[in-house]
């Protein structure tokens, strides 16, 4: 018999996007949650993830602002970045979100257990030596930067956990792997002054996005400066008195103050008793069904540790869709090509649904149109470049991609993925209206270009 004062309806191990979303949906459907968090709740996301690294883009763009204030007739000297002050606004970003976590949580009267969880079978989760019973177990402990085996970290080689932290501005240095993580740090580091190297395996940057996303971007990177070495992998990685020194796969030595290292990141499964109690893994990943359900049954997986995108609204909209699974609502699964991403670079690269290579592997036929944006009013007085690249299936078919490249375009995924997931034709929200001046238009104009009415469009 279960422990009655341990047992809840739901159990969530591991307290990130994933795990609290799942939370406050199943306490809003009446059910009681116990939420069990080694450290905080809020997870990567919130303590050293989403939320501060894009404090730290935001400072960038602002001592961008400072550097380029003369071309808009604004008279200000960058006379440096203040690391501390960097700190202490991004750390207070993070705390106020915190503070207004924690108020939710006990709004939604869910039992929070502080204590890394073990998975011991049955349902049950152990902290310590106090078991916890559920009728339904939710695994959500997330994930944690990969190193390359060989290169040590130390004071000068850092994942992202540590570069947040870092208490100077580096005068220079590299950056191992080209993905997300590996772009938003060099273009922090880039903007506060550093010479930055991106070191990539893959023959381009950001490689999970459309290629024509990646070519926007390292012509942007080339004219800020930053070196990419693609089709480049590091050999060996040695602290020094001065800096590090790297050795690339051709025999080049690379020197600069830090490394980073951006390979990816890893789930977090080997300590939590998973493989021990009959989950099955894959390369340390949970398999689950696409309704998120474990080999266990009543035992679900949400989040960095379901193979998938590691983003944070993948984890609260997978959250949310276990809670109503276990209330029985039947919710609609996720659809992973649905997820919107947006890397937060300089400039900021977006994109919803298929790239193109993928739409033409699922559609047959595709047409495309690219927006240059320098066509749009928004971007020009911003003076920032790029464009937006749509995908429509056939020649008459539903929007099925949207790419963007361009300072702030992230916030105009929003309505690219409301096309995207209405399977939308151009035709029908083509002539839908946008507000003069705004960056919206440019998606706009290339929805009428692929409705065969372009009214901006260069030829
Ligand atoms: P990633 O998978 O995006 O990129 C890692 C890159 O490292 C790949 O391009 C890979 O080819 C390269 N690489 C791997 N081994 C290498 C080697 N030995 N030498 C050279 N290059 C090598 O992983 P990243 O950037 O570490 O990000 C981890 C996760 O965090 C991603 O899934 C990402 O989606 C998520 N994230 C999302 C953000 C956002 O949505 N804005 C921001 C930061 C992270």
């Amino acid at each position: 018999m279960a422990d009655k004062t341990h047992h809840s309806d739901v159990l969530i191990l591991g307290g990130g996007s994933g795990g609290y979303a799942c939370a406050f949906r199943a306490s809003q459907l009446g059910l009681s949650v116990t939420l069990i968090e080694a450290d905080k709740v809020g997870g990567t996301c919130l303590h050293r993830g989403c939320i501060p690294t894009k404090a730290l883009l935001h400072s960038a763009e602002v001592a961008d602002s400072a550097r380029t204030s003369a071309d808009f007739g604004v008279s200000v000297t960058l006379e440096g970045i203040d690391i501390a002050r960097v700190h202490e606004y991004k750390d207070g970003t993070v705390s106020r979100l915190y503070r207004g976590l924690q108020g939710l949580i006990a709004q939604h009267r869910i039992t929070v257990v502080t204590g890394h969880g073990t998975f011991v079978g049955d349902k049950t989760v152990q902290v310590d030596d106090v078991r916890y019973t559920a009728d339904n177990v939710v695994l959500a402990s997330g994930s944690y930067p990969r190193t390359i085996p060989g290169i040590e970290l130390g004071d000068r080689i850092l994942t992202s956990d540590q570069a947040l932290e870092l208490a100077r501005v580096p005068a220079s240095a590299i950056v191992l792997g080209g993905g997300v993580i590996g772009v938003e740090f060099a273009s922090v580091w880039r903007s506060f002054g550093a010479d930055v190297t991106i070191v990539e395996a893959l023959p381009r940057l950001v490689a999970a996005e459309d290629p024509w996303c990646s070519k926007q971007l390292e012509r942007a990177y080339r004219k800020r400066g930053i070196i990419s070495r693609l089709n480049s992998k590091v050999k060996s990685a040695t602290e020094t008195e001065a800096g590090v020194d790297v050795v690339l796969d051709d025999g080049s030595t690379l020197t600069a103050e830090i490394l980073l290292v951006a390979v990816g990141r890893g789930p977090r499964t080997a300590d939590c008793g998973y493989a021990e109690h009959g989950i099955h893994l894959d390369r340390g990943f949970v398999v689950t069904d696409e309704r998120l359900r474990t080999a266990l049954p009543g035992v679900y997986a949400v989040g960095d540790i379901v193979p998938g995108l590691q983003l944070a609204h993948r984890g609260f909209q997978q959250g949310i869709f276990v809670a109503e699974e276990i209330a029985c609502l039947d919710p609609i699964p996720i659809a992973g090509h649905l997820i919107p991403r947006v890397t937060y670079s300089h400039p900021e690269v977006a994109s919803v649904g298929l790239d193109e290579e993928s739409a033409r592997a699922r559609h047959g036929d595709v047409s495309t149109v690219v927006y240059d944006l320098g066509g749009n009013g928004k971007s020009q007085i911003l003076q920032t470049s790029g464009g937006i690249k749509v995908i429509r299936s056939g020649q008459t078919g539903p929007i099925v991609g949207v790419h963007l490249v361009g300072d702030r375009v992230g916030e105009l995924v929003g309505e690219a993925q409301l096309a995207v997931s209405w399977e939308a034709l151009p035709t029908e929200i083509g002539h839908f209206i946008h507000a003069h001046p705004t960056q919206n238009e440019a998606l706009g104009e290339a929805l009428l270009a692929l409705a065969g009415t372009p009214l901006h469009a260069h030829r």
